[in-house]
């Protein structure tokens, strides 16, 4: 068989497997129903509370948000578990005893790897919109199935049922791949702990643009204005100097005018992240993304501002 006729082969099983657009359709709108079903609101407000009662500082929640790395922890951490159990049922497709060690090897690996990517899933969950929340709920439950799928597997491996351990390994693969594709759909569909502030140099006009008398800025407090069609948030400092930043938070696009102004920085109001408004550097999250900052200039009593 030619190259070409093994990508047409893999093309056509990968159709056979893969829902038609009708029944494509149908898990959407399942899923989406998720987003809106309130019976899930009960555990919701309980279990935001035990995450933020958890004894953890600012700082360790930010470790675990992935502040450090500029964008969230949680997705890198699920690459090991997802990893290591997909090798797994890919080993345990080959006959032969003595390869039984590495599949139950890899499952213990993914065990141990599930526990940080699920506290940093918890930790970014917690600070989530209620629709994200409820879609985030099930996510978790896919996953939790499948943790405890994989150490019954697991067990059933050491007590030599392979068998029984490699079919409880296969119903695993199958829950976890249900969270995934609920993940997918809150990072991707719901953008959930994405960048909401990606777009300001894109959709903001070059050049300078005028905010007003500066007489007309309370000095101290933050008003929100627009450069352009870009709202902004604006802070008059002591002699004068006049800070602007991008308004849409960059964790969940919540306003920053109405935050509150502490120590040269902004609070947002929606979950706290804390932004510098010299340079917009997220000081602390649960934000991974700093805020677009804007230059400003004064031109006769006039403030000016324009993206740096
Ligand atoms: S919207 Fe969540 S911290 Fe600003």
């Amino acid at each position: 068989m030619s190259y070409s006729q093994k990508l047409l082969a893999c093309a056509s099983a990968l159709r056979a497997v893969l829902p038609d657009s009708e029944r494509q359709g149908r898990v959407l709108a399942a899923i989406e129903k998720t987003e809106h079903d309130t019976r899930l609101d009960p555990p919701l407000q309980g279990i935001q509370r035990a995450v933020h009662a958890l004894p953890l500082s600012e700082e360790d929640r930010d470790v675990l948000h992935g502040h450090w790395l500029g964008h969230p922890l949680h997705p890198a951490l699920v690459q090991i578990p997802l990893g290591t159990w997909f090798s797994a049922a890919v080993l345990d497709l080959i006959p032969g005893k003595r390869r039984h060690y590495a599949p139950a090897m890899l499952i213990a690996t993914g065990l141990v790897a599930a526990v940080p990517a699920a506290v940093t899933g918890w930790v970014d969950w917690a600070e989530l919109r209620k629709p994200q929340m409820r879609v985030g709920l099930v996510h978790a439950l896919a996953n939790s199935t499948a943790i405890f799928l994989y150490a019954s597997s697991l067990g059933a491996r050491v007590r030599g049922r392979s068998v029984r351990g490699r079919a409880l390994g296969y119903a695993g693969l199958a829950a976890v791949s249900i969270g995934g594709a609920l993940g997918g759909h809150l990072a991707y569909r719901q953008a959930a702990a994405v960048n909401h502030a990606e777009d300001i140099p894109v959709r903001t006009e070059p050049g300078w643009h005028a905010l007003g008398a500066v007489t007309d800025l309370p000095v101290g407090k933050a008003v929100r204005r627009t450069v352009g069609e870009t709202p902004v948030l604006v802070v008059r400092a002591s002699g004068n100097a006049v800070h602007v930043l991008a308004d849409r938070c960059s964790h969940m696009a919540g306003p920053l005018s109405q935050g509150e102004i502490v120590d040269g920085c902004v609070r947002c109001p929606w979950h706290g992240s804390v932004f510098r408004l010299s340079d917009g550097w997220n000081v602390s999250g649960p934000a991974t993304s700093p805020q677009p900052v804007f230059e400003t200039r004064h031109v006769d009593g006039q403030v000016e501002a324009r993206l740096a």
